[in-house]
């Protein structure tokens, strides 16, 4: 056992404010009026709305810069709250605008009750959320809650002394083979996902703490009840400021296996230990990933959130995951059970997953349909959550574009997005195909991962880069610098020239979530994988009791297709199709016997 040192009286009265504060700001919020908005819409479907959602990522940094510091920010997102209706999309989600030191930009949040003033004040965010309302868009906010930013007061107190009432907060442990001189090893073996050890030496209290991610960012000790009861507060204190729910980021990094034990070392066919990109042996995860305590946290979370009444807007309060998911079975379990639920819509991410990208047969059709057959089968009565970018991904164009059919590539991944059965999230700057755009020199680099993993791993800046509202220099997006550099492509790809243009990409998705809004089949009906031995076609079909079905066949290679295909009907049937949307330039087909595709192209269409 260490000496126990005694707690400062600073501390404590420093503590001591901070709840005073939190408590008075709490008070006032929950006093505040919730914004009354009458959409028209039915009671049910506004409950229910998130079953069918077309969830809009916005990285807020990068968005819309309203005061000209080249940053993004909350007025700059309330201006252009317009586009987002004429997008159609049911809700944004905000990564994380609290304050923080912005290490990991965000996630790594040094108070959670607050908005960080690069980003504006809460009357920002008031604002927001009710001028949002009014367009009839829900707000959803980030929630880091497997760490925090070593700036945040709770990890401040923690490392202050081995007695502080918030030490317990935190992983802290001793170094192998630690002496009084000697700081030892670090307690095993375990990572950082942002590469190297996950432990840090702390000479104050001779100890080392836990952080998956950035030194900055030390894990929260789960096993405290004290953590559970402090992130329930802080989710009451912005529903009651109207969010309409959450994406819990890091979920699966919530607990580390008690023995301390190493994890094991991945090794090829020979023997040999496999490096990952930061040239660290890759472990096994075993000790640090998935454990069965998230599950508990995820109900409890869930129960706090059903508090509230979902027959009042914005409707189910939702918990959505940042949810890494091997197969259907583990996803499926993140849901929950009837009477314990968990996650309204953990992500999948594996319908087209990141790593998805090798040779020249990027888009395997096969395994698409295998991915999306899971999906639908997998998670029994549970809605979708089908997620192909963010803000931690290359995006589209660099993982499936040929650099020749990039925007017919990106319409076909946009139809299987939109037009399967449950919610859909997509990222800002998707709708106008925007690219992936790395910094080419090291001293430009902004993300740490960037900087840890150079030249391999360049970062993430490159799917962040200012979403482009215009082909200026400064894409619309500020009047300043930007944060990061506006890409070249900002002439040809952004939303005023799309708008523009019937058969942009941005025209696509409006169509297809117009569609997805109104056609009842569409919102709801299963879906029914068709012609499952095509290689190069992926077809289904959309289908809900006495409606007519609905047809989509997307051609996944450079070569024209034709599709015959054979729906299934008792007897003698003569189908007629009516065509819904289809590729600019194609031939609407007459019946599901023929259909002629364009290189990628797409045809949707009602069959009766
Ligand atoms: C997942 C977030 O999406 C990512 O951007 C962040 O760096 C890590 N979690 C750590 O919070």
């Amino acid at each position: 056992m260490r000496g126990q040192s005694g707690i400062s009286l600073r501390t404590v009265a420093g503590i001591l404010a901070l709840v005073l504060i939190s408590a008075a700001s709490y008070a006032q919020t929950a006093q505040r009026a919730k914004p009354a908005v009458a959409h028209g819409a039915s009671a049910a479907s506004e409950r229910d709305w998130w079953k069918n959602a077309v969830i809009y990522e916005i990285y807020p940094r990068s968005f819309q810069d309203s005061n000209g510091d080249g940053i993004g920010d909350l007025n700059g997102i309330t201006e252009r709250l317009d586009y987002l209706q004429q997008l159609g999309v049911d809700a944004i989600w905000l990564t994380p605008i609290n304050p923080s030191p912005q290490v990991d930009f965000g996630y790594d949040v040094s108070d959670y009750r607050a908005i960080d003033p690069q980003y504006g004040t809460l009357a920002d965010f008031d604002r927001l959320v009710a001028e949002a309302n009014k367009r009839h868009i829900r707000v959803i906010l980030d929630m880091v809650m497997n760490h925090t930013s070593d700036k945040h007061a709770w990890f401040v107190a923690s490392r202050s002394s081995l007695t502080n009432p918030y030490r317990d907060w935190y992983v802290w442990r001793d170094g192998k083979g630690e002496t009084a001189t000697d700081k030892g090893a670090p307690p095993n073996n375990w990572q950082s996902t942002f590469g190297h050890a996950a432990w840090q030496w702390d000479e104050t209290t001779r100890q080392y703490y836990y952080h998956n991610f950035y030194v900055q960012q030390p894990d929260l000790n789960w096993n405290n009840p004290k953590v559970h009861e402090a992130f329930k507060d802080i989710l009451r204190f912005w529903l009651d400021r109207g969010v309409a729910g959450f994406r819990f980021d890091a979920i699966s990094t919530l607990y580390e296996d008690p023995s301390l034990a190493d994890e094991a070392e991945i090794k090829d066919k020979d023997g040999k230990p496999i490096l990952n990109v930061f040239g660290d042996v890759r472990l096994d995860s075993s000790k640090t990933r998935n454990l069965p305590g998230v599950h508990t946290v995820m109900q409890e979370m869930r129960a706090a959130m059903d508090t509230f009444n979902p027959n009042a807007w914005p409707g189910t309060r939702v918990l959505i995951g940042e949810t890494f998911a091997r197969n259907a079975a583990e996803l499926n379990q993140l849901y929950g059970s009837a009477d314990k639920p968990e996650f309204h819509l953990p992500m999948d991410l594996q319908v087209l997953p990141a790593e998805m990208q090798t040779g020249s047969a990027r888009l395997d059709v096969a395994q698409l349909r295998k991915n999306l057959t899971d999906a639908e089968t997998g998670i029994g009565s549970n809605i979708p959550l089908l997620v192909f970018d963010n803000h931690d991904r290359p995006r589209l164009d660099m993982r499936y574009g040929d650099g020749v059919h990039d925007v017919d590539i990106q319409k076909a991944l946009a139809t299987v997005l939109l037009m399967s059965r449950g919610a859909a999230l997509f990222y800002y700057g998707d709708e106008i195909g925007m690219k992936t755009t790395p910094p080419t020199r090291k001293e430009d680099v902004k993300d740490p991962v960037g900087l840890v993993g150079w030249p391999e791993n360049k970062g993430r800046d490159g799917e962040r880069t200012p979403m482009q509202w215009e082909g200026t220099a400064k894409a619309g997006f500020t009047s300043g610098d930007p944060w990061l550099p506006v890409p070249p492509s900002v002439s040809t790809i952004n939303v005023k020239t799309e708008a523009s243009d019937p058969n942009s990409l941005l025209g696509w998705y409006k169509a297809l979530i117009q569609l997805k809004k109104t056609n009842p089949v569409l919102a709801q009906g299963a879906n029914v994988m068709l012609d499952t031995d095509n290689t190069k076609v992926l077809s289904w079909m959309r289908q809900n009791k006495g409606a007519p079905v609905v047809l989509v066949s997307v051609n996944v290679t450079a070569e024209p297709q034709t599709v015959s295909l054979k729906l299934p009907c008792a007897g003698v049937c003569e189908w007629k199709l009516k065509t819904l949307a289809k590729s600019p330039g194609a031939v609407a087909p007459l019946t599901p016997e023929r259909i002629e595709l364009g290189p990628y192209g797409v045809f949707i269409g009602e069959a009766e």
